[in-house]
């Protein structure tokens, strides 16, 4: 009687398997070869730095629920800036506040004085969030703070004379983006103020001087400014280099919602002028679905690492996602170029990510290709003259006539995603659309970059000079490819596919 019980329990319990119950990593749209939490929910990537062989990914977390809440900083690193490791939390909110988003710095020099033994401290300034204030109406309720490890990130200790730099009355004053200015020997801090960026310096972490305000005439002000950072980059084929400013904001990005622009031009430790006419906007990325990404601090052999947040406030919290919500883009290598209409930025994958190529799918550019999951690298490149029509576009589509469509439309020279047809499209009244990406040369050929995962798509076009990343949330994995209007000879268009490995054990 006992054992059938048992045996009888032992059923039940197997029949109810739950969704928290799946394995983590292998719920349906889990990203295969992106980085997202183990559980619940994520926003912006924070303090991104690389000390000692291992990059250290923070990131906007609330480990109590699926939707936004009391932020803290969640933790991961990685070697190869492809295979995560899932540390404990950093940061937890305190007196003063939830802990929203900020950089990471290692102190070389100790300016701080918070070095004991021969580990640097690794110093987190942050912006605190102090709900009551928010909740009382004032308009000073965000300050910044800094922490510290000696232990290589592992624990945190947070600065007892904190806030560091106190409100000037400014109701959005946050995201300070830290860095070594060289030149003049100074900390920089870049920090969002509502419709402007303000620079600060400081010799020592704790003690900050404003410098100079960019930025409330230029660029776009479709809503709040947020997450900037700074730096310098070099010009692809020349000795030269300007510096970049990265700005992200809350609406009114080109296909809607959030999203990252960016400004081009000169930087003296104090100032940032603008190389581009005030009401110029350049984009870091058309798609939806990059948004709050900045750069790897202190990133080995002078290469500038850009992760993004890959979501969109417009619906970030509704997504069809169940026991977790967001992942971060893939690591991107920012640099810039010369095009005929000006500097440009260029965004490509990092080449770490090849390692996870196991496999070479071939194509058959006329039938169907039919492949078995849907992490995957496909490189195609062809030539204007041979487009059958003004149309080219690769289809990914299911059993249930799901698809996403990426395509190139010569009469209008632009690139584009199209998800309307993706599978869940109705938690939001904006997320079914078509996204647009006008191109920024017109060169006769073109290359398109596609990495695929469960639920998001990446596109590089043009060497990088155009970036779309736009995610989808169909009923069954995308596992059909078919290349629709291109001339179809090995001569004219030529398309390489990866199947890629997961990084998830
Ligand atoms: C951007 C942002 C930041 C803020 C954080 C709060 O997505 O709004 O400006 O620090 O998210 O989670």
């Amino acid at each position: 009687m006992r054992i059938s019980l048992i045996i009888f329990y032992a059923l039940f319990l197997f029949c109810n398997k739950t969704v928290s119950q799946v394995s983590p990593y292998k719920e349906k749209h889990r990203p295969q070869f992106h980085f997202s939490p183990p559980a619940h929910w994520m926003n912006d990537p924070n303090g991104m730095v690389y000390y000692k062989g291992e990059y250290h990914l923070f990131y906007q977390y609330y480990p109590d629920s699926t939707i936004w809440g009391p932020m803290h900083w969640g933790h991961a690193i990685s070697k190869d800036l492809v295979i995560w490791e899932n540390l404990p939390i950093a940061l937890y909110p305190d007196s003063l506040g939830y802990i929203f988003s900020g950089s990471v710095v290692v102190d070389e020099n100790n300016t701080t004085g918070f070095q004991k033994g021969t580990e640097k401290p690794l110093v987190a300034i942050f912006t605190y969030h102090d709900m009551g204030g928010e909740k009382a109406g004032r308009n000073n309720f965000q300050t910044q703070g800094i922490a510290y490890s000696l232990d290589k990130g592992r624990s945190w200790k947070k600065y007892a004379n904190n806030p560091v730099l106190s409100n000037p009355g400014i109701k959005d004053f946050r995201d300070p983006k830290v860095s070594w200015h060289a030149a003049s020997k100074k900390w920089i801090m870049t920090m969002a103020a509502g419709n402007h960026i303000r620079f600060y310096q400081s010799a020592n972490l704790k003690n900050w001087q404003l410098t100079s305000i960019f930025g409330n005439m230029e660029g776009s002000h479709g809503g709040v400014w947020e997450c900037p950072d700074l730096f310098e980059l070099p010009i692809k084929n020349t000795q030269k280099s300007k510096w970049v400013l990265l700005v992200s904001i809350g609406n009114g990005a080109p296909n809607g919602g959030s999203g990252t622009q960016y400004f081009i031009g000169d930087f003296d430790g104090k100032k940032f002028s603008n190389n581009n006419p005030k009401e110029k906007m350049l984009w870091v990325d058309y798609g939806c679905d990059n948004y709050a990404g900045v750069t790897w601090s202190n990133a080995p052999d002078k290469r500038t690492v850009f992760l993004g947040w890959m979501s969109n406030w417009q619906y970030a919290q509704i997504v069809p996602t169940k026991t977790w919500r967001s992942a971060m883009t893939i690591p991107r290598e920012l640099s810039l170029q010369q095009t005929l209409n000006g500097i440009r930025m260029a965004i490509s994958p990092v080449q770490e990510l090849q390692k996870l190529r196991f496999d070479s799918i071939p194509i058959d550019l006329l039938k169907t290709t039919v492949y078995p999951a849907n992490s995957n690298e496909l490189t195609v490149t062809f030539y204007k003259k041979n487009m059958i029509g003004d149309d080219v576009y690769i289809e990914l589509s299911n059993a249930n006539n799901e698809s996403i469509k990426v395509g190139y439309q010569k009469n209008e020279n632009q690139f584009y995603i199209d998800r309307q047809k993706s599978g869940d499209t109705h938690f939001s009244k904006t997320f079914s659309a078509k996204h647009i990406a006008p191109r920024l040369i017109n060169d006769n050929k073109i290359t398109m970059q596609l990495w695929i995962d469960d639920s998001s798509i990446e596109l590089f076009a043009d060497d990088g000079l155009i970036n779309m990343t736009d995610i989808f949330f169909p009923s069954q994995k995308l596992s059909f490819l078919k290349f629709n209007n291109f001339k179809k000879d090995a001569f004219s268009t030529k398309a390489k596919l990866y199947k890629l490995e997961s990084i998830w054990k």
